[in-house]
């Protein structure tokens, strides 16, 4: 049985009053014990949401992680092993916006993958076609040549300690929301893809769906069997939406 996960990514939004406001908003939220529910601010904001939700049921994560583990000479990037000192669980790997805006490649998204586990962080992959990439009925290929990547360098072990987040490019942010049935569709094939390597592994991962979820279309894409949650970004930035998205998963 796999345990729900909703996850909250607030991308490059909040100021300390409104992670303060956005904190205390989640407080509040009563989630059912079967759901997992983590929050992904930006890393200046880190330190103190993991302060700010210390004694609740929520766990933070970052947004990205650099290619080196450990800390070192490279200005700007922020290492996995720093992510974990801090008091991180999670990390975004490969988010369809640092692989479009920032050229992000899949064999950075691998070594960042490998680099996140190391520290005994979660990563959490995420994968997805655009919407030309859809219309010309290459999303299966697509999605499935960016699970290869990790498990061609990684092997599909790696799966046992990670979570991957289905995030078609089209509906991230657009208003646009993949049917239930196109999402389970993607799904049920990243999880054959795992299984043609392991059946146990495929039968463990969690698999999230994002893409403009919101509280009213929650309900029915956490009905699919392959959905176990999802990865939220505008809904989570407003406390009671986010609860109702998670409260959504453990019904
Ligand atoms: P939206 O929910 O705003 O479409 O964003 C989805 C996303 O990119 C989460 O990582």
């Amino acid at each position: 049985m796999r345990r729900p996960l909703v996850a909250g990514n607030w991308k490059m939004h909040g100021t300390r009053a409104s992670v303060a406001e956005l904190i205390n908003g989640l407080r509040q939220q009563v989630v059912p014990a079967a759901v997992e529910v983590a929050v992904f601010p930006g890393s200046l904001h880190i330190a103190q949401v993991v302060e700010g939700v210390a004694g609740s049921a929520v766990v933070v994560g970052a947004q990205d992680c650099a290619i080196e583990a450990e800390q070192g000479a490279l200005t700007g990037e922020v290492a996995a092993s720093q992510l974990q000192d801090v008091g991180c669980r999670y990390v975004l790997i490969g988010h369809s916006e640092r692989r479009t805006v920032l050229a992000e490649s899949d064999d950075w998204v691998v070594r960042k993958f490998a680099a996140a586990q190391s520290c005994s962080l979660v990563p959490v992959l995420c994968v997805g076609e655009t919407l030309a990439q859809r219309e010309a009925g290459e999303t299966l290929a697509v999605v499935g040549r960016q699970l290869d990547c990790v498990i061609s360098a990684l092997g599909v072990d790696v799966f046992s300690k990670a979570v991957v987040a289905y995030e078609p490019v089209w509906a991230i942010g657009t208003g646009l929301t993949a049917s239930p049935q196109q999402a389970q569709e993607v799904h049920a094939a990243i999880r054959a893809r795992i299984a043609a390597e392991s059946g146990d592994v495929a039968r463990g991962v969690r698999i999230l769906y994002g893409g403009s979820v919101k509280a009213a279309s929650a309900v029915e894409l956490f009905g699919m069997p392959d959905i176990d949650g999802g990865l939220v970004g505008g809904a989570s930035l407003n406390a009671d939406e986010f609860g109702a998205i998670c409260r959504a998963a453990g019904s």
